[in-house]
């Protein structure tokens, strides 16, 4: 019977929204009303979760949420300055676009399936040029460059958008790589004194050791958090999952306040809105999200032959690992997550290897050609944000960005400033500035190999089309 109901109200919504709000008693002026519709036809957890919702019908929601442009009815914006919300530029009582309140939409940034055409192929879930990028923890900037040294002040973080296609083929392959590091823990615990190697999916941490009154040495672990969880998510690899994500985000970008975040009918930001975005309709972001068709391989002719060699040869892979494979074919969503143990709290299951995701099946599980360690790594002063002290290693620490789709992406690197895929490989520093040096020093030949080969991984040509244009 809530089956049907559940049902029925998702079919309603989808088909009938605009017909059900004029025919509603309107409390609102026409369009201004919220665009994640009234209480009574919304997503919630319950619902998706007792299976009453088919993946479609979770993908077409979830898509919803990722494109609609929020309105103040829906909650947008932090309320009032005075209680605590971010300050508005010229206080226009809307936007501050500067650390934050940049966006009205998940599409208004993540929209570029391909910039290698003129004019971009644009679509939901891709990447974005600079105009788009974010720039959260910003505190100062000095464009008159009052110091005089050239460079105008900026004290916080300049970010470009990254493309989200195959999300959750990388979603997987974290939680078990987090699983297998949680077990090396436990294994230290129970020997203590011996130093434990961190290694998984032939990926190493660096190791740790434990003491017999059961605390934990970790100041041998590298390029993850000292809680050995693998946070694919965020260009420093702060985030365990999209789900972790798009909460930072919905609140970062539009002051939307999830109720995972402040609780249900709380009006935390003092907007006069509560329920901002239900913990149903994170759960259907997240889906949506992580089933996006993965990037695609495209035929090799004998110059991307050659260059994927080198690729290899010059010590591209030891950080883009071209790919890797799990243990099983099922990503699951959990709620609430426990970021160290990904078995729990599980609501919903995906089989990556059917449409859309479409991963290809290797053995038990699946191949995620992502051309990434998941792990962060120095790289170099060139590439260091102002963030934190100048001498602060975390500015220059970023995890091995996915390569997959490379050639639909530009411009690259974390803040967009290399144009093209040759100028991005030639800002490498810090740990790879040898592989940087080889490739420099390949004959022009030799280096368009490289690129020829990069040419090749393309994002998914129409992603998300079961969903787009239908009722
Ligand atoms: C103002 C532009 C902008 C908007 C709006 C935006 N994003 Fe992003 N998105 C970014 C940037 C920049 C990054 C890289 C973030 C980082 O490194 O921390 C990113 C990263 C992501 C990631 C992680 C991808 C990865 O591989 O690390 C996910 C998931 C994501 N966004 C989802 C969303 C969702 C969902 C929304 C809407 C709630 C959204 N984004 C809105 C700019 C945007
Ligand atoms: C030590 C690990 C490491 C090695 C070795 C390495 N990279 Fe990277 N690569 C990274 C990291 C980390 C980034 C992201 C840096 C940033 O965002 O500023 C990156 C970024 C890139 C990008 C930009 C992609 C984008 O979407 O912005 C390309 C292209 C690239 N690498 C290619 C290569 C090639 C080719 C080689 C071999 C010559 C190589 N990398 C060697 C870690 C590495």
């Amino acid at each position: 019977m809530r089956r049907t109901r559940g049902l029925t109200a998702a079919l309603i919504y989808a088909v009938c929204l605009p017909l059900c709000l004029v025919g509603a008693q309107a409390q609102t002026v026409a369009g201004d009303e919220p665009v994640l519709g009234p209480p009574e036809l919304r997503i919630q957890q319950s619902g998706l979760a007792s299976g009453a919702l088919s993946l479609w019908q979770i993908r077409r929601a979830g898509l919803h949420v990722f494109s609609a442009r929020f309105r103040k009815s829906d909650g947008f914006g932090d309320g009032p300055v005075a209680l605590g919300g971010r300050p508005l530029l010229q206080n226009n009582g809307t936007f501050l676009r500067i650390n934050g309140l940049d966006a009205q939409s998940c599409l208004g940034c993540h929209d570029e399936i391909s910039a290698a055409v003129t004019p971009v192929i644009k679509g939901v879930g891709g990447s974005a040029g600079i105009a788009n990028s974010a720039m959260p923890m910003t505190r100062a900037i000095d464009v008159a460059d009052f110091t005089g040294n050239g460079f105008a002040g900026f004290d916080g973080r300049l970010i470009n958008p990254p493309a989200l296609f195959g999300t959750g083929g990388v979603q997987l392959v974290a939680k078990e790589m987090t699983t297998v590091l949680q077990q090396q823990k436990q294994q230290a615990l129970q020997t203590p004194g011996t130093e434990v190697r961190l290694r998984a999916n032939g990926v190493d941490f660096g190791h740790i050791v434990a003491d017999a009154q059961g605390n934990l040495d970790t100041s041998g672990v590298e390029g993850i958090d000292a809680d050995l969880v693998v946070r694919p998510f965020g260009r420093k690899g702060e985030f365990a999952s999209v789900r972790a994500f798009d909460v930072n985000a919905l609140m970062f970008h539009m002051g939307l306040q999830p109720v995972e975040m402040v609780g249900a009918d709380v009006d935390a930001d003092n907007d006069g809105v509560s329920n901002e975005v239900t913990i149903g309709e994170v759960s259907a972001l997240e889906i949506f999200v992580t089933t996006q068709e993965r990037p695609r391989w495209t035929p090799l002719n004998s110059y991307a032959v050659s260059g994927a060699r080198r690729f290899q040869q010059i010590g591209c892979a030891d950080c883009h690992r071209p790919t890797m494979v799990t243990r099983s074919p099922y990503l699951t969503y959990s709620y609430p997550e426990v970021e160290t143990d990904p078995s729990q709290n599980v609501f919903y299951s995906v089989d990556l290897r059917q449409q859309p995701a479409g991963f290809q099946q290797f053995g038990r599980g699946i191949v995620v050609p992502m051309f990434s360690d998941l792990k962060r790594h120095d790289m170099g002063p060139e590439l260091a944000e102002s963030l934190f002290s100048a001498t602060d290693q975390q500015n220059r620490e970023f995890i091995t960005v996915r390569l997959w789709g490379v050639a639909d992406t530009a411009p690259y690197l974390h803040d967009g400033r290399a144009f093209t895929l040759n100028e991005a490989i030639l800002l490498h520093g810090g740990e790879a500035q040898t592989a940087r040096d080889r490739y420099a020093a390949l004959s022009v030949a030799g280096r368009n190999d490289v690129l020829a080969f990069l040419a090749t991984l393309r994002n998914p040509e129409s992603p998300n089309a079961d969903v787009l244009n239908s009722p």
